[in-house]
């Protein structure tokens, strides 16, 4: 791959990024999470900063050494948040100032309806508890509907499938449900995709159209991505 952060087609474009995953509690030590190490969202804020945007961060607990890459850098602002709840908060106080919105981070679909104020004890109970949870808010359908004139969103869909037509066939679903200008899709498995350094991507345009297909580091996903949202960006200007 070039050296593509020479390049300058982000200067003075405002984009917000979302990494990580987020935690619902259950109670005071323990929560309800997921596999997201965040590493996907700050390669995608570290690229778009080195090709001149003004970034937003939107950490959902991500480890110090994965945020590193980026937290010393006065072109990304780091906010970290916890729960959904938190990060919907967040990206829409966030979302109206930017051009560009990636939703990378993995939002937990479900918290538990009752969080206990006290740690919840086996002495307390004869059986296993059983927790109610109730559904998070679409955070990415907030933001679609609120978009603004030119803004251009983008959404994320980890996936399991068997195979590669399965994969692009839940990708195209996605993207309907969400009203998402680009989707970015990739297959995840019990190894594939998480804590791993490489991920593979494919890039659906609203029309459902693959307009690009990346495998490499996440900073190479990252910088197929980015350029997707330079097209999208272009083709909005017009
Ligand atoms: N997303 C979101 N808010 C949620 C759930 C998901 O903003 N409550 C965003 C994710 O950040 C991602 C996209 O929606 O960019 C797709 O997430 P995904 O979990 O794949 O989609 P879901 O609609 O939750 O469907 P699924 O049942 O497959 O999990
Ligand atoms: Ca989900």
């Amino acid at each position: 791959l070039q050296a593509t952060s020479s390049r300058h087609d982000l200067d003075e474009v405002r984009v917000l990024v979302t990494a990580g995953g987020t935690r619902e509690p259950i109670d005071p030590v323990r929560f309800i999470g997921n596999r997201s190490s965040g590493k996907q969202g700050v390669a995608l804020a570290a690229a778009a900063a080195d090709r001149g945007a003004k970034v937003v961060l939107l950490a959902a607990n991500v480890e110090a050494a994965v945020l590193a890459d980026v937290s010393e850098r006065d072109d990304v602002r780091v906010v970290p948040v916890g729960t959904a709840a938190e990060l919907e908060a967040a990206a829409q106080g966030a979302a109206p100032g930017a051009d560009a919105v990636i939703m990378a981070a993995a939002v937990a679909d479900y918290r538990v309806a009752e969080v206990s104020d006290s740690k919840l004890r086996k002495e307390d109970s004869d059986a296993p508890p059983v927790l109610e949870l109730v559904e998070n808010p679409d955070i990415l359908v907030g933001l679609v509907r609120a978009r603004h004139d030119g803004q251009v969103i983008v959404g994320f869909a980890a996936e399991t499938a068997e195979d590669a037509d399965e994969l692009l066939e839940r990708g195209r679903r996605k993207l309907a449900r969400k009203g998402v200008d680009l989707l970015a899709v990739n297959a995840v498995g019990w190894v594939q995709g998480f804590e791993s350094a490489e991920n593979a991507v494919q890039v659906l345009d609203a029309d459902g159209r693959m307009v690009r297909e990346i495998g490499g580091s996440k900073r190479e996903v990252a910088e197929a991505i980015l350029d997707t949202v330079v097209d999208e960006l272009a083709a909005a200007r017009r």
